[in-house]
C-alpha cells in the first residue's frame, strides 16, 4: 500500500490512473478506523481497480466547541487496517497542505446543511461537503462509498454530485453495529460504561417506532417522535437534541411515515453526541 500525504502527488498518481482506464474507488474517513469503516471498503474493493482510503480529521467540520483537538487520532492502527482490507492507497494529508494560506472557496448545499443535525451544528456540512469536494478532485474517484450512518451526510453529498454534475458514483452502505444495536462510531469512546450500557436505547426507538408505524398507518409524524424521545428518556444519561422525521427526497418533516422517508435523531450521552437513524422501506437495516 502506497501512502500519499501531498494533494499534489496524490492527484498525478490518481489522473494517471484514470488516463491508462483504471477505476478508483474512494472511501473518506477522518480515521479511527472501525467495523464501519472497513465495511465500506469492504463493499468497495470488488468493484474498482484502485481502492483510496483517505484519512483526514477536517478542521472545518468541527464547530468552535466541538471535539477537533480531542478527537480520536491512531495512524499506525488505521495503516495497518487499510493494509489489511487490500487498500492500494491512502491519502493521508495535512490541514497546512488542504487548507494552504490564502483559501476561500466553500461548497454548500442551501438548506439542507441547516437542518437535522446542522441546526446545533450551523456550519459543520458546509465543512463536509468543501473536503469531499476537493477529495473528489484530488483522488479522481469513479465511485466513492459513504454510510448511512450519517444519513443526512450521504444526502447532502448525493445532492451535491447531482448538482454540480460531478463524475462520481455515490454508493450507500448499511450501518454497522455492536451486538446490541449501538451504531459503531469513533465518537463511542467517550462514552462511559453506564452510558454505554444505555446507549443501545437509540436503536430500540427507532425500531419501536418503525412497528408502531407499520402497525397503525394512522399514527403521525408527531405521536411518533413524542414515544421516541420518551423511550429514550427514560435512560438517565441520554438527553435528546433532535428527533425528526423527514422525507429523503426533500428533507423536509412528512406529516405520516410514508415510503421515502427517514426518522434520524441526536442525543448527548454526557458529552458524547451520538446519532442513528432508520429508513422506512430500508430492506436490510
Ligand atoms: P467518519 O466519521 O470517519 O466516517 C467515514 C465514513 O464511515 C462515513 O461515510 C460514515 O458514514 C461511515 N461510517 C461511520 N460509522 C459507520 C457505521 N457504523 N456503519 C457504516 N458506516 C459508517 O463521515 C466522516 O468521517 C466525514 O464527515 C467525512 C465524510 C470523511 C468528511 O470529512
Amino acid at each position: 500500500m502506497l501512502v500519499f500525504t501531498d494533494p499534489p502527488s496524490m492527484q498525478a498518481s490518481a489522473l494517471s490512473a484514470r488516463s491508462h482506464g483504471q477505476t478508483i474507488g474512494l472511501v473518506p474517513t477522518m480515521g479511527a478506523l472501525h467495523e464501519g469503516h472497513l465495511m465500506l471498503m469492504r463493499e468497495a474493493r470488488p468493484h474498482v481497480d484502485i481502492l483510496v482510503v483517505s484519512v483526514f480529521v477536517n478542521p472545518t467540520q468541527f464547530g468552535p466547541h466541538e471535539d477537533l483537538d480531542a478527537y480520536p487520532r491512531d495512524y499506525e492502527g488505521d495503516r495497518q487496517l487499510c493494509e489489511g482490507e487490500g487498500v492500494d492507497w491512502m491519502f493521508y494529508p495535512t490541514p497546512a497542505t488542504m487548507y494552504p494560506e490564502g483559501h476561500r472557496t466553500v461548497v454548500r448545499v442551501e438548506e439542507w446543511g441547516g437542518v437535522l443535525c446542522g441546526a446545533s451544528r450551523p456550519t459543520h456540512f458546509q465543512g463536509v461537503t468543501t473536503v469531499v469536494a476537493k477529495l473528489f478532485q484530488i483522488v479522481q474517484p469513479t465511485a466513492a462509498y459513504f454510510g448511512w450512518k450519517d444519513a443526512q451526510q450521504f444526502l447532502i453529498l448525493r445532492r451535491m454530485v447531482a448538482d454540480l454534475n460531478m463524475p462520481v458514483q455515490m454508493v450507500g452502505v448499511e450501518t454497522v453495529r455492536e451486538s446490541d444495536g449501538l451504531a459503531m462510531s469513533s465518537r463511542n469512546a467517550y462514552l462511559s460504561g453506564k452510558e454505554r450500557i444505555e446507549a443501545p436505547v437509540l436503536r430500540r426507538a427507532l425500531i419501536g417506532a418503525r412497528e408502531r408505524a407499520l402497525m397503525d398507518p394512522t399514527v403521525t409524524a408527531s405521536e411518533l417522535k413524542r414515544d421516541i424521545v420518551a423511550v429514550i428518556e427514560t435512560e438517565s444519561s441520554a438527553q435528546v437534541d433532535y428527533v425528526e422525521i423527514v422525507s429523503m427526497e426533500t428533507l423536509l418533516p412528512v406529516s405520516r411515515l410514508e415510503s421515502g422517508c427517514l426518522i434520524a435523531l441526536a442525543a448527548f450521552f454526557g458529552k458524547a453526541r451520538l446519532i442513528d437513524n432508520i429508513r422506512i422501506d430500508s430492506t436490510s437495516d
